[in-house]
């Protein structure tokens, strides 16, 4: 029935704003609206925002788009994205106890070893859970309120993530859904339920954990008095939704195997959906629940893609007197050979997550000679963040992952050079796809239109993504670029020792 009528409702609840859009069913985005708000960092390390900040950018996202919807009455649903593993703590009441610990927070190294102790050491816990316990992750933030806040802990009653948060602002409903719980660290992903093992083995009570939702399932109706303010129908479906991380994916038309996604954002993703959940064995990959039902999401995410080049171009705006075109500077690059004449960047700039899960690892340039130029310099460090993304796309091979064509995405992808060296460094098409600029609120208005059964099911629904551009490997330079990152490959190892010595300087 893609008839342009049906219109359905993302929105995406992100680090630094929120989006919201309103698609309709050709996949056409009819319109638009982001928010922005600050994040906070009491102490160093940590990252907390006030939940109140979301549902006000949300509110305002919806009064802005809705007004250029000619009819209404077609909305048929909303679907809900957001950063992940933010825990929002709520009272008996549903109301928020202290500002919500977000992803990127530092503070509970202390409690992922004791998580992990209590799961009977990291084989354990990945046989619960199938994935390590990371700082950033909900679960250790729980038991930090407990260890550190206990008159907060007292109180609580229900644990969500940010996403969530607007639903109970919705609807009313406290719920979530399985990509989002899977991010707590105390979801059984392989079964899509609570591990409740785990959560019985930390102490923290079961009644904790709202239910866990698939992506399209309706969790409630839009409330009486917000229904009028909007304009829109009371009762219109919330459906469950999804994490950022993982309904970006969806948004990008991630269905079929040997279809991977690679984003170089400040952080770098190298993602693909699988048909079954593999296991994960030295728990270095995140292998999450898929947006589809029958679907599990594998995921290596690097703290050093975009963010690494920006420091460059940071540092070298810095010697020029001026703020460096992202343009000008990636036609320096392609200036310069492909493999900048032996020159390496190891982007490890901010310690590293995936491959190496090692906050002390450094970055540098090696194999500096008098011949290296700017052009060599901006070469290698883009090179180097493809040679990263390399490695974790090379982590999910023993999994059955075979790369064939690979969705580009974040703003790395808007620069075609970038792109082409993803193509020969990688060895796979590289495309990027309409929808894929919009982040996860794309992937939640796809779910919304499953659920409401605009589309059968998820695959059909990513049928109407468009591809935009596409580039095929360059056979004469992948084997020079085999060997290279044969190389680079080495390095960490190599260094290794070095990076330990140098932690306690
Ligand atoms: C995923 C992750 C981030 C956040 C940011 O594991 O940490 O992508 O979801 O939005």
């Amino acid at each position: 029935m893609a008839d342009g009528r049906a219109r359905l409702i993302g929105i995406d609840v992100g680090t630094s704003g929120c989006k919201t859009i309103v698609i309709d069913d050709a996949g056409r985005v009819l319109a638009r609206h982001l928010v922005e708000y600050p994040l906070s960092t009491p102490k160093p390390g940590w990252a907390e925002q006030d939940p109140d900040l979301w549902w006000q950018a949300a509110r305002e996202g919806l009064r802005e788009v809705l007004p250029q919807i000619d009819d209404l009455s077609s909305i048929l649903a909303i679907g809900l994205s957001g950063q992940m593993h933010g825990l929002v703590p709520l009272d008996g009441g549903d109301r928020v106890i202290r500002p919500a610990i977000l992803w990127n927070d530092q503070r509970t190294a202390r409690q992922c070893a004791e998580i992990t102790d209590a799961a009977g050491g990291l084989s354990g816990l990945l046989s619960m859970t199938n994935n390590q316990m990371l700082v950033g992750y909900t679960g250790s933030k729980i038991t930090w309120l407990r260890d550190e806040e206990p008159a907060h802990f007292e109180q609580l009653r229900t644990v969500i993530n940010p996403k969530d948060y607007l639903r109970l602002m919705l609807t009313g409903e406290r719920a979530t859904d399985v990509s989002d719980a899977s991010g707590t660290g105390l979801f059984d992903v392989r079964n899509r339920r609570w591990s409740f093992g785990l959560i019985d083995a930390i102490g923290l009570d079961r009644s904790l954990f709202p239910c866990a939702f698939e992506s399209h399932e309706a969790t409630g109706g839009l409330r009486a008095g917000l229904a009028a303010e909007f304009g829109l129908r009371e009762g219109l479906a919330i459906v469950a939704g999804g994490g950022d991380a993982v309904i970006q994916t969806t948004g990008s038309g991630l269905i079929e195997p040997g279809i991977v996604q690679s984003i170089i954002g400040t952080a770098g993703i190298a993602a693909t959906a699988l048909a079954d959940c593999p296991d994960n064995p030295d728990g270095r990959l995140q292998i999450f629940c898929n947006n589809s039902p029958d679907r599990w999401h594998c995921m290596g995410v690097s703290m050093n893609a975009g963010g690494a080049f920006s420091w460059l171009r940071n540092t070298l705006s810095a010697f020029a007197g001026r703020k460096l075109d992202f343009v000008e500077l990636t036609g320096l690059a392609e200036k310069a050979e492909p493999g900048a004449e032996g020159l390496f960047f190891l982007p490890w700039l901010m310690g590293e997550r995936c491959p190496y899960p090692d906050p002390d690892a450094r970055g540098g340039f090696v194999g500096l000679t008098l011949r290296h130029g700017p052009g060599e310099i901006v070469r290698a460090a883009m090179e180097g963040v493809v040679y990263s993304m390399r490695d974790m796309f090379e982590l999910m091979r023993p999994l059955g992952v075979d790369p064939r064509e690979i969705r580009a995405s974040g703003g790395g992808a808007s620069s075609p050079l970038w792109r082409q060296m993803q193509a020969d460094i990688i060895g796979a098409e590289v495309v990027t796809v309409a929808g894929a600029a919009e982040g996860g609120a794309y992937g939640a208005a796809l779910v919304a239109g499953v659920g409401a059964g605009v589309w059968n099911d998820l695959e059909s629904a990513c049928s109407i993504i468009e591809i935009e551009t596409r580039q095929q490997p360059d056979t004469s330079r992948r084997s020079a670029y085999d060997d290279a990152y044969a190389i680079y490959h080495d390095f960490y190892g190599m260094l290794k020792p070095q990076f330990d010595r140098m932690a306690v300087l």
